[in-house]
């Protein structure tokens, strides 16, 4: 029945303005409006005009994905849409759409929450079976989750504080490198030695998958203050080698956490060796080498969708909207937004707030 499904999806509970037609495993169209130029004065994203952004840019957002699609909305099954967890005001701005599309039309209505929205990404692009361990690692999630069903998920571990993408992006605000701090970061560390300053690895030796990035940052911060004490300012060698120490850093961290992780999902599922990556850190080649290589060590299949499918989009909520259609799950015009909605309710909630909301 899935592969029968056409849904909108619309995302919106960030940066990124987002509608997408999906198919059963087929993209037919999937549109991002970012919004990056709107909050770079702020060095990090305001939740208002976020909010504002989108309310703006949804309709023309939809016509796009639609026409790229070819279709109408009289051709779609229904229309999914995330309804949390994120920056609450853009939430709202994508469900409140949904409901008057679902209204007009009488097409059912299909919340999803973006965080299964990137664990089933990985069933969108290569149909893989259940169960699957993914790591989500962007700027505002940090989770190890066993994916068991569309709507089954047990959260072994994650950050306590800041997300990678998130420490990335404050590292390069730090040495003076654009934003995104990503890719400015991995750039700059390309001719650097990471082994100049000795930066920590922090939990590293404590049990467990937890992990945290925000000592990292400081110990960043304390570094490059060491280097303008000493020399009156930060030589380009300089913006190097603190960015190689940085990403050597996080890689050690997110490889050693990823292996005990894996050890722990494989002892429990030892025919199902598959490991997925999601999110916008999965774009660094440093890290994306490493996974790639411990899951060839631990004969574990490496999963890493197309960047455009890794990081926000609103493909991935049509697809997880599908999912949830194809189990008769619909929702009807009560559907509320939520700031927060961890997809493994068992698991102890996480603390803290990053730059993109709560974290779920
Ligand atoms: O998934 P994403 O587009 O948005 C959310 O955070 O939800 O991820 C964006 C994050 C940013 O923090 C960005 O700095 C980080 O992903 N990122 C990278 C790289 N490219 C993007 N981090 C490390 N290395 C990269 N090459
Ligand atoms: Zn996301």
């Amino acid at each position: 029945m899935a592969e029968h499904l056409t849904l909108l999806g619309i995302e919106s509970s960030c940066d990124d303005t987002a509608a997408a037609v999906v198919r059963g495993n087929t993209v037919l169209s999937s549109v991002v409006y970012g919004q990056t130029s709107l909050h770079a004065a702020f060095g990090g994203v305001v939740p208002e005009i976020a909010a504002r952004a989108h309310a703006e840019k949804l309709d023309h957002c939809i016509e796009e994905a639609l026409a790229k699609a070819g279709l109408s909305l009289s051709a779609l099954d229904g229309i999914a849409v995330t309804a949390g967890p994120g920056l609450i005001g853009g939430v709202l701005s994508g469900v409140m759409c949904a409901k008057g599309l679902s209204a007009a039309t009488g097409l059912p209505l299909i919340g999803v929450n973006h965080l299964a929205g990137h664990a089933l990404t990985p069933r969108l692009t290569d149909q893989t079976p259940y169960p699957y361990l993914m790591l989500l690692v962007s700027g505002g999630h940090c989770q190890f989750l066993i994916v068991e069903a569309h709507d089954s998920y047990q959260r072994i571990g994650g950050t306590i504080d800041d997300a990678p993408g998130e420490a990335f992006d404050k590292t390069a605000r730090l040495l003076g490198l654009p934003q995104p701090g990503g890719p400015s970061v991995e750039k700059a560390a390309q001719s650097g030695d990471p082994a100049r300053f000795t930066l920590p690895r922090p939990l590293l030796n404590q049990p467990g998958c937890d992990m945290s990035f925000s000592g990292l940052k400081t110990a960043i911060l304390r570094a490059r203050d060491g280097v303008v004490a000493e020399s009156g300012g930060l030589t380009r060698q300089d913006q190097a080698d603190l960015s190689a120490g940085f990403q050597a850093a996080v890689t050690d961290v997110l490889i050693e956490k990823t292996r005990r992780a894996l050890v722990q999902y494989l002892a429990m599922n030892p025919e199902k060796r598959s490991f997925a990556i999601a999110g916008g850190v999965a774009a660094n080649g440093v890290i994306r080498d490493g996974l790639m290589a411990l899951c060839a060590g631990l004969d574990t299949d490496f999963i890493a969708p197309p960047l455009h499918l890794c990081t926000d989009n609103a493909a991935m909520i049509a697809y997880a909207g599908i999912e949830r259609m194809s189990h008769g799950e619909i929702d009807d015009l009560t559907l509320s937004a939520r700031p927060r909605w961890p997809l493994d309710q068992r698991a102890a909630p996480m603390l803290g707030s990053g730059k993109k909301g709560a974290k779920a």
